[in-house]
């Protein structure tokens, strides 16, 4: 049987589980990574960043030799398909650069064979394949492009990829876009043919849709704190509507991530471009930016007005579970902050404080959530690791020195929190205070009893 063959340029969370998968399915594949450390990570099976599952897939796959990784992108004169996976990062405006998927493109156009076609799979604004299309035409006609948006989560990157909800395919040629499609047939998934515009909108359109209904129930969150109800029970009302969902309807923090802010940004800007105002993006990211220093300001009411000199514990940096990545985290804005107000601030996460050392260094990372907590005045939880909501919350009482649990995930059993003596606060639900039954007297903190009667 002749297999088929692709290559893949980008080694980051996108190329590698993109070519890992293929391979997987039986297709040859070539990836292709420019970074020198990258590259040796990956030649020895080591996934240069965080994804569960997906080293061990890796080395199965180098292993059974349907992949093969390396620097060299004469490899693709091979591939039929070329998926362009590189990153497209945030410039200073918020806006995505593409410096290096215009590098990729040209380069692959240089290689691939007669026939062959390239397939975007990094996030663009609308317009962007057809612009590189048209930009390699003045040297290549023979070669076609297309739009492949992915749809993966960081953390469920490798579930994702093997079940995607559809396959989206945008190209003007459609035997071009069956090559493309036929490569994900064992998903099953539905596929969707467009042209490469509508791709592009498709996955823009998605995230900041869904980002949307994340700062949306936030700003139900700000209110629920203000009319007195609990956000929780309102989105669990909202979300049965079927015509609206319960997912993507958890109040905390806000939306970090390399995606949702630059996609939503990218968005807004393709309007702003063409001269369109849209109010409702630009709403989304700013109630967005907002939620983290609302918390901020939520932690120093907890604490009668000042954090100066409390020694505050962070629970979570990464922007969110099952992921070392650290970009956009709220937790990173809220450790700074509460720097600036004068708290020491001790944190721990379960795999991101490696990379969170460069980023803040004015804070003492421990790994063991029980030592981070020892001799708080304060518990801050700000990424949901599913290891702290296990945690031995009688443990970590006798650990703080202060008594007060502040929730930014909304995801604690506050009912538990409060039969242990602490006051718990969250992000649009009531206060819950102490309530040790007939240990009532028992609540520990001289100044958690002053914060109680200012409250
Ligand atoms: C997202 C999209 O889900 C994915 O389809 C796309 O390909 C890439 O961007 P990702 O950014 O990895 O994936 O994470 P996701 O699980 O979507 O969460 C995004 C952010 O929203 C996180 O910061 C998370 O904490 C936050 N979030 C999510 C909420 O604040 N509330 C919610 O209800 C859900």
């Amino acid at each position: 049987m002749q297999h088929k063959r692709v290559g893949v340029i980008g080694g980051g969370p996108v190329g590698l589980v993109t070519a890992t998968i293929l391979a997987s399915w039986g297709t040859r594949t070539a990836l292709i990574e420019w970074d020198d450390r990258r590259l040796r990570a990956l030649e020895a099976g080591k996934a240069p960043f965080f994804e569960p599952g997906l080293d061990e897939l890796l080395k199965e796959e180098l292993e059974k030799e349907f992949l093969v990784v390396g620097g060299d992108l004469s490899v693709l004169s091979a591939s039929p398909v070329t998926f362009i996976c590189v990153g497209t990062p945030p410039g200073p405006d918020g806006t995505p650069d593409l410096g290096d998927l215009e590098r990729a493109t040209a380069d692959a156009a240089e290689v691939v064979p007669e026939q062959g076609v390239v397939a975007i799979k990094s996030t663009v604004p609308p317009g962007t394949t057809s612009r590189l299309n048209a930009k390699i035409a003045e040297s290549r006609h023979d070669i076609f492009f297309v739009s492949c948006p992915e749809f993966l989560r960081e953390g469920e990157a490798l579930h994702d990829m093997r079940s995607p909800s559809r396959v989206v395919v945008g190209g003007t040629d459609p035997q071009a876009n069956k090559r493309v499609a036929d490569l994900f047939a064992p998903s099953e998934a539905p596929v969707i043919f467009t042209s490469p515009t509508g791709a592009e909108l498709i996955k823009y359109g998605s995230n900041a849709f869904l980002a949307t209904k994340i700062s949306f129930v936030n700003e139900l969150a700000n209110l629920c704190d203000l009319v007195g109800a609990d956000v929780t029970e309102v989105a669990n009302g909202i979300g049965a509507d079927p015509r609206i969902g319960r997912a993507f309807l958890n109040a905390g923090l806000g939306f970090g991530g390399s995606c949702f802010p630059k996609d939503v940004r990218g968005l807004e800007e393709a309007g702003t471009t063409r001269g369109y105002t849209s109010w409702l993006l630009k709403a989304c990211t700013d109630i967005n930016a907002q939620q983290r220093y609302r918390f901020a300001a939520k932690i120093r009411s907890a604490l009668s007005g000042s954090v100066a000199g409390s020694r505050i514990a962070v629970l979570g940096l990464s922007f969110k579970p099952g992921t070392d990545d650290l970009r956009q985290a709220p937790a990173l804005d809220i450790v700074r902050s509460l720097r600036r107000d004068g708290a020491r601030v001790v944190a721990t996460d379960p795999v991101a404080i490696l990379a969170a050392a460069s980023l803040i260094p004015e804070v003492e990372l421990v790994p063991d959530p029980y030592e981070c907590v020892r001799d708080a005045d304060a518990l801050v939880l700000a990424t949901e690791w599913p290891e702290y909501l296990a945690l031995d919350w009688a443990r970590i009482r006798d650990l703080m020195r202060g008594n007060v649990i502040l929730d930014g995930r909304n995801v604690l059993d506050r009912k538990l929190l409060s039969s242990l003596g602490f006051w718990c606060y969250g992000i649009g639900r009531p206060v819950v205070a102490p309530n040790l039954g007939d240990e009532q007297d028992r609540i520990p903190h001289v100044a958690t009893q002053q914060s109680a009667e200012s409250r």
